[in-house]
């Protein structure tokens, strides 16, 4: 069976640290791995729209910032396939024959949307789009027989209500879909990185993110203020490990080589952490070193979207060339999908011809 990857993500804004270390960076490497036949890389607008039905403008203004995001952390338009949601019709057909083999009640356990209904003060006014949006993720990765989507945690619950729609319509109607599997971050770190202020979430609203396209002096800003351990006021104090974001992000970005390059007295990140514990080492010694770190990996992404920048309607003609090639893929499983579910009329001559026998013989 072929290996295929499908993964996206909602242009609600730019991409964040967060978004790069659960899956933006694996899709990286896996592309540049060759071991996949195909990678499909998807701007999801149609279900960021689910929840911004009266603001498209944002969504709007936000697909070129996805689109840059991508591009400049090496995501290869040769290699991969970058397309646009909503430009992709047969993803809306797909999920329509879909929402007949889930029920109300399985899509109220889905723990993401409970979440996020909460998040958003949906209460009893939930758009039904958004409250469908798992079965539409479903036909997004379904339509391109995705074997695999790199993804963060909070995604599992989609994957897991993919996996039963495939089983549900293979059994009713033929083996035509393919059951896909999460691939999620190895480093516990990377599965849900905080947000500056230790918040679980990162969210613009709340402003405790770190974008891929901040400049250097914003990321050394958020860092300088980033939450630690409240109760270590005093550098001789012992400090916590646990909960306390810089070393949370250390765990995610920092390789035994940086120590090497910026904090030669230490051996690796066990030894930091050791002496933060044991008390004497400060704050700010550590929010310096996670400044290189974190610096030293977002300078190149920095300068390649700078590029990217100089030639905004080549970007479009790339997308447009994704969103083409993406639609002949949908389209030839919406045909196998109409041709399972036998509502392939007039390509049917079985049908047509039994029937213009019977009608015959009644007179
Ligand atoms: N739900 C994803 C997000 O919030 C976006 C998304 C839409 C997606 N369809 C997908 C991710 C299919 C993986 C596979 O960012």
């Amino acid at each position: 069976m072929k290996k295929i990857i499908l993964s996206g993500d909602r242009p609600t804004g730019r991409l964040h640290v967060g978004h790069y270390v659960g899956s933006l960076k694996r899709r990286v490497e896996l592309q540049n791995s060759g071991t996949f036949d195909k990678i499909y890389i998807m701007i999801a607008d149609a279900q960021a729209l689910t929840d911004n039905a009266s603001n498209p403008e944002k969504i709007r203004q936000n697909i070129i910032e996805v689109a840059l995001d991508y591009l400049s952390i090496g995501l290869d338009p040769e290699k991969c396939t970058i397309f646009i949601q909503s430009q992709i019709p047969e993803l809306c057909e797909l999920s329509f024959y879909y929402m007949n083999l889930v029920t109300v009640s399985r899509l109220q356990r889905n723990p993401t949307v409970k979440t996020e209904i909460q998040m958003r003060n949906f209460e009893t006014s939930i758009p039904v789009g958004f409250f469908t949006y798992p079965i539409s993720q479903a036909s997004d990765i379904t339509a391109f027989k995705a074997t695999t989507v790199p993804a963060g945690e909070d995604q599992e619950p989609m994957l897991e209500q993919t996996r039963e729609i495939v089983r549900r319509f293979n059994a009713t109607y033929g083996e035509v879909l393919v059951e896909p599997e999460i691939l999620l971050p190895d480093n516990s770190a990377c599965l849900r990185l905080p947000g500056t202020d230790g918040k679980a979430k990162m969210s613009k609203s709340l402003g405790n993110c770190i974008y891929l396209s901040d400049d250097a002096e914003e990321v050394r800003k958020r860092i300088m203020t980033m939450f630690t351990d409240p109760g270590h006021l005093r550098v001789e104090d012992p400090g916590k490990i646990e909960g306390n974001t810089v070393f949370t992000y250390l765990d995610a970005f920092c390789r035994p080589e940086h120590f090497a390059a910026y904090l030669p007295d230490y051996p690796n990140l066990d030894e930091l952490k050791a002496h933060y514990r044991r008390g004497g080492l400060g704050d700010v010694k550590v929010k310096k070193f996670l400044n290189s770190v974190l610096q030293e990996e977002l300078e190149p992404i920095r300068a390649r979207r700078k590029e990217f920048e100089q030639d905004i309607p080549e970007i479009y003609r790339i997308l447009k060339r994704g969103c083409e090639a993406a639609r002949e893929v949908a389209a030839s499983t919406l045909s196998d999908v109409r041709k399972a579910m036998r509502i392939d009329y007039f390509d049917d001559a079985e049908l047509i011809a039994g029937q213009a026998e019977s009608f015959k013989k009644k007179g």
